[in-house]
């Protein structure tokens, strides 16, 4: 048995979701570039679960039904109000609620395929409401009812903020919202197909995907990158502190990925958002470290920056708190996640793959009281 550690180089499945081929991303065959340029997060949701882009009928149609679901049941309210918010990350609270969720569901366990999309709908819209009731709630607000004639980027502003939002505001929850939809088989989409490849239910699927988009080498990436944009606090500091991190062989968040090695397509959007966005809130310094710590670890470690390193300026300078960042990219990733796993509901198989063994030899049992 040959092992490829952390599964790297292994093709898992077969998908007409989403390609990443000598780093360019496209989904469905459309490029990353012009989506985030064109398109609106409805048209992204609807092509990454109908692999064609929507009619204006369509479009219209999904954007209604998105809308029209982002309403979560009282249950879920009352228990994010149940406990001391303070002391939980919203990742873990995101994580939880989804789970309850599915306790509401009466299809949760339907597995036909009218089913599955109806819970789609239900989970892509109630995400949004959960993570928005999560932040008011914990400053003491009580969450907001979402409008039913509002786009999806323009229901999570208003819906934070109890305030619609400005037009670049929006545009830019739009566009990082297409940017993070969905991308190939990265580790919290693989562990939503593992999950459901055992023809286990949607929200358990989606569960485990938050779980694994918790950890900081994958979506937890962009909070520790705006940590350590705190931490660094000046442009001048920038380069001494990556160089001690260095030294200390620790790794610089935001920095780096698995598949691309030129660069992460991403990337360049955020970054332009983070140029606009910072300039605009009079925040340049922010983007200015940023960019010499791209440069710096570019030139010494030949990493590019990843699809989390100016989401954490874009996100800080539209004022939302640095540990939200990792919620939102759920709210887009979890596009992504359901067409993922209606894919794998199409053409299901178990997925179980093999450990090399490198535990003792085969001995015999010794009872308790001789050992
Ligand atoms: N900072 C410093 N060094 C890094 C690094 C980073 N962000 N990312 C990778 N490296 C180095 C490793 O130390 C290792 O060096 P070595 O061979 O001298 O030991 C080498 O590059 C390979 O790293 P490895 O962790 O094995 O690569 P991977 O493909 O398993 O990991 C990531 C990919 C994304 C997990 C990794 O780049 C990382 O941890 N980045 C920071 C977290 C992050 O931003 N995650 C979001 C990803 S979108």
């Amino acid at each position: 048995m040959s092992v490829s550690k952390g599964l790297e180089g292994i093709i898992a499945t077969e998908s007409s979701i989403c390609s990443i081929i000598d780093d360019k991303l496209t989904y469905a065959g459309y490029s990353i570039d012009e989506l985030t340029e064109n398109a609106t997060f409805e048209e992204v949701v609807y092509l990454l679960w109908n692999r064609e882009l929507p009619t204006q009928e369509q479009y219209e149609a999904l954007r209604k039904e998105l809308a029209e679901n982002m309403a979560v049941p009282q249950g879920i309210i009352d228990h994010l109000k149940s406990y001391d918010l303070s002391k939980v990350h919203p990742m873990a609270a995101l994580r939880t609620a989804i789970s309850l969720l599915g306790l509401y569901d009466e299809e949760a366990d339907v597995m036909e395929s009218e089913a599955n999309r109806r819970k789609a709908v239900r989970l892509q819209a109630q995400v949004a409401t959960i993570v928005t009731a999560f932040s008011r709630i914990r400053k003491g607000l009580e969450p907001v009812t979402p409008k039913t004639d509002l786009t999806f980027a323009e229901n999570f502003v208003y819906m934070l903020n109890d305030k619609e939002g400005e037009d670049i505001e929006i545009e830019a929850i739009d566009k990082a919202l297409i940017l993070h939809a969905d991308h190939e088989l990265n580790a919290s989409t693989f562990t939503a197909r593992v999950c459901v490849a055992t023809l286990s239910d949607v929200y358990s699927g989606v569960t485990a995907a938050i779980g694994a988009l918790k950890g900081p080498l994958h979506g937890g990436a962009n909070e520790q990158v705006m940590n350590m944009l705190t931490e660094i606090g000046s442009e001048e500091n920038a380069i001494p502190y990556i160089e001690e991190k260095l030294a200390n062989k620790e790794k610089i968040m935001g920095m780096g990925h698995r598949v691309y090695r030129t660069g992460d397509p991403r990337a360049k959007h955020l970054q332009e958002m983070s140029e606009k966005l910072t300039k605009l809130h009079n925040q340049e310094e922010l983007y200015r470290m940023s960019v010499k710590i791209e440069e710096y670890i570019k030139e010494h470690k030949g990493l590019p920056a990843n699809v989390d390193f100016y989401s954490a300026s874009v996100y800080h300078s539209l004022g939302i708190d640095h540990d939200l960042f990792t919620p939102i990219f759920a709210v887009s990733r979890m596009s992504g996640w359901l067409a993922h796993i209606l894919e794998q509901y199409d053409n299901n198989r178990l997925i179980r793959p093999r450990a090399d063994y490198t535990g003792p030899a085969l001995r015999s049992f010794v009872a308790i009281e001789n050992r």
